[in-house]
């Protein structure tokens, strides 16, 4: 991807460029889509979003004559996206390039939004789909919104009933929420808060969260990618630790390293594997609290497919990131929440989770109980995953289908022509 090039106020990858020539400009010239064929903007920022879109793209991509799906990025993040995208084998036609070292969240918005509508503008999708909570999602459904293109939010109903926490996501999602012609639920939960905010029932649909479909297509494998996991001794007792959201850099992120280190200090077989997030306030924080521990392995972060081998060999995980909260009900894992409070309660109803916060003697307390006691760490792996069965991607595209073919008749009837995307 790094050899773009800028164009019209943005940069594309040369791919892409050759499709906006032959295919993908027909909104102003001579070209045009097929009858019944929508331009459907896909938009992917961060890791998570690429990895549950991932799902949502191959289902569309499944249906032609139906859909052309466009990738758009605003690399959000870089690296850590781009890890995501080769696990998925995907490249996006369409990538802004927006990251910068230490970017304000002002800063970013204020850029994507820019970026996002002149994009938006040129391309005239028929319908956007954001994924999540992120900036990237909050400016892409402001984008839209300004240029009256429909939105559609993938993972939408999600709340923790705090705005600062997590911050500023659960402002992000209510904002995309608030723009959604299509609320696309993971659980019966998450569509029953939306209902509740009084978006309209016919506009909702639970689908499952895509995070099932998209780990069900990465492989088990015997080997690590990365050679320094395959030293680990798996054996023993391992425990993974991911830290990365906003609330809990600073303090919160000192008091889970002294947690990590009384929990190896109290047990002899536990090793931690801590792949530590590429925001430089956590490493900032995180290198010089556990570098130098024994049994405390930090990484960069994980390619996917790592990662689920990772989660899969672990005794628990104790993390704050929503996606891991899903997928250790989907891998049959507990999970501890290093938060707190969860927009995911379906993790802890289900049993796999339980949200015991940032302090360090709450943290210590309950992960030693699971270390002691078998028992009660089998007990957490008895449930149902709330997530779905892996098909939330085909649902999705199912809907947006026949919601843009309703669409197209009614614009049809309207200018008493032919219906055309
Ligand atoms: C973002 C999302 C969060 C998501 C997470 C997944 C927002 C507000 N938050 O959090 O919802 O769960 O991504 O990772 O959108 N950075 C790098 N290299 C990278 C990635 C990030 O240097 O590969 C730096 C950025 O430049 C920035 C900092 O890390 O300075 C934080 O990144 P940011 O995009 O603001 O949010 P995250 O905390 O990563």
């Amino acid at each position: 991807m790094g050899d773009s090039t800028t164009m019209g106020g943005y940069r594309r990858t040369p791919p892409a460029i050759r499709r906006l020539e032959d295919r993908l400009i027909p909104r102003g010239g001579a070209a045009r889509l097929p009858v019944g064929c929508a331009r459907v903007c896909v938009i992917a920022g961060t890791r998570p979003e690429v990895i549950k879109m991932a799902p949502v793209i191959s289902a569309l991509r499944a249906r032609p004559e139906h859909f052309e799906t466009i990738v758009v990025t605003t690399a959000q993040h870089r690296e850590m996206l781009a890890q995501a995208l080769d696990a998925f084998g995907l490249t996006p036609q369409v990538d802004l390039s927006l990251m910068s070292t230490r970017q304000s969240l002002a800063d970013f918005t204020s850029r994507a939004l820019l970026a996002l509508s002149s994009c938006f503008g040129e391309l005239r999708p028929d319908i956007v789909l954001v994924q999540g909570d992120t900036t990237t999602v909050l400016a892409a459904s402001l984008a839209a919104y300004y240029l009256g293109i429909a939105v559609g939010h993938v993972e939408a109903g999600l709340r923790s009933g705090n705005l600062r926490n997590p911050f500023p996501e659960e402002l992000n999602r209510r904002m995309a929420g608030a723009v959604a012609e299509l609320h696309f639920a993971p659980t019966a939960r998450a569509r029953d808060n939306l209902i509740h905010e009084g978006v309209p029932g016919d506009r909702v649909f639970i689908t499952g969260n895509t995070i099932v479909d998209a780990l069900m297509q990465m492989p088990r494998r015997e080997r690590f990618e990365s050679d320094v996991l395959d030293g680990v001794p798996w054996h023993e007792q391992v425990v993974l630790v991911t830290v990365h959201r906003r609330e809990n850099i600073g303090e919160p992120l000192h008091e889970i390293c002294a947690a990590i280190r009384e929990i190896v200090l109290l047990h002899p077989r536990v090793h931690v594997v801590f792949p530590v997030h590429l925001n430089p306030r956590v490493r900032d924080i995180v290198m010089p609290e556990l570098a130098s521990s024994e049994r405390v392995l930090l990484t960069d972060p994980l390619s996917y497919g790592d990662l689920l081998e990772a989660v899969r060999r672990s005794v628990f995980v104790m993390t704050d990131s929503g996606g891991i909260q899903e997928e250790c009900p989907s891998l049959r894992k507990p999970v501890l929440v290093l938060r707190q409070n969860t927009e995911r309660p379906e993790v802890v109803t289900s049993g796999f989770g339980r949200v015991v916060g940032t302090d360090s003697p709450a943290i210590v307390a309950t992960a030693d109980r699971l270390l002691r006691y078998p028992d009660e760490l089998r007990a957490m792996t008895t449930g149902e995953n709330p997530f779905g069965r892996g098909d939330a991607g085909e649902r999705i595209a199912m809907v947006l289908q026949a919601h843009m073919t309703s669409r197209a008749a009614a614009s049809g009837q309207r200018s008493g022509g032919t219906a055309s995307a």
